[in-house]
């Protein structure tokens, strides 16, 4: 479904991604972890069409993608929550969700506020109220949320764990089965490695802007490297 073949990104003179390839296939969770500054959201945002890769290719459902603006992506189905969830503070939730919605016929766009009530409905409960009050917790699912109202068909989602509490990490973590399990493809960015390997079915490892391990997601919560630098031993 998505293919990123040998992407080289530069912020100036920083070569922040070298060299690196990676699939998604259709159906799957697939786990990218790595430490702090690694390039894990710079592959993500460029494979949005918001940074580019001179070299390389992606290819995201048999389309080069690798120079479409990113509208477009969004509306070929490929959709991404960033990091630090971004949604409008000064905006109601449901004024949030409708603008998760710019790339679809108005006519759909009840049905799909319901399914995203129906997937949290905690943001139902609350449609009224601005995002800047919601909680962390609360301004993750609208971030999810809003991403849902594209319908994409990949889902690309940027430490959706990050500043949670334990019991909402769960939570987190359990809906993003759930939309797999409706039908959603899965490109799940993590530092909390133990959770993401135990949802994704295969996991690459990022070191310093290049994949250092990839494989099943299971052998990669045994293995030994990982377990020293990902797991707390
Ligand atoms: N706008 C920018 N200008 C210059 N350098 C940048 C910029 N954004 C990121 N970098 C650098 O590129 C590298 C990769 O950063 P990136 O944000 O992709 O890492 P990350 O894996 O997402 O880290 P984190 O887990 O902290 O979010 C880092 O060394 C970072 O300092
Ligand atoms: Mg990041």
């Amino acid at each position: 479904m998505l293919k990123v073949e040998n992407i080289h990104v530069y912020y100036d003179a920083i070569h922040a991604v070298k060299d690196v390839s990676l699939e998604v296939s259709e159906g799957e969770i697939v786990t990218l972890i790595g430490a702090n500054g690694a390039g894990k959201s710079t592959i993500l945002q460029t494979i949005s069409g918001l940074l580019r890769s001179k070299t390389g290719s992606i290819t995201f459902m048999d389309e080069s993608i690798s120079t479409m603006a990113p509208h477009k992506i969004v509306e070929r189905g490929l959709a991404q929550v960033p990091e630090g969830r971004r949604i409008f503070l000064s905006m109601t939730v449901k004024e949030n969700l409708e603008m998760g919605a710019f790339t679809q016929k108005p006519e759909g766009i009840p049905a799909d506020l319901e399914r995203v009530y129906s997937l949290f409905p905690r943001l139902k409960e609350r449609y009224k109220q601005v995002g800047g009050t919601l909680s962390g917790g609360e301004q993750q699912m609208l971030a999810m949320g809003r991403a849902l109202m594209s319908n994409p068909k990949l889902l690309m989602l940027d430490e959706p764990s990050m500043g949670l509490a334990p019991i909402l990490v769960d939570q987190i973590f359990a809906t993003i089965t759930e939309m797999n399990q409706a039908g959603t493809t899965i490109l799940l960015v993590e530092q909390n490695a133990q959770m993401a390997l135990s949802v994704a079915s295969r996991a690459y490892v990022l070191e310093t802007g290049h994949i250092a391990i990839q494989g099943d997601a299971s052998e990669l919560a045994d293995n030994e490297d990982v377990k020293k630098a990902y797991l707390g031993g």
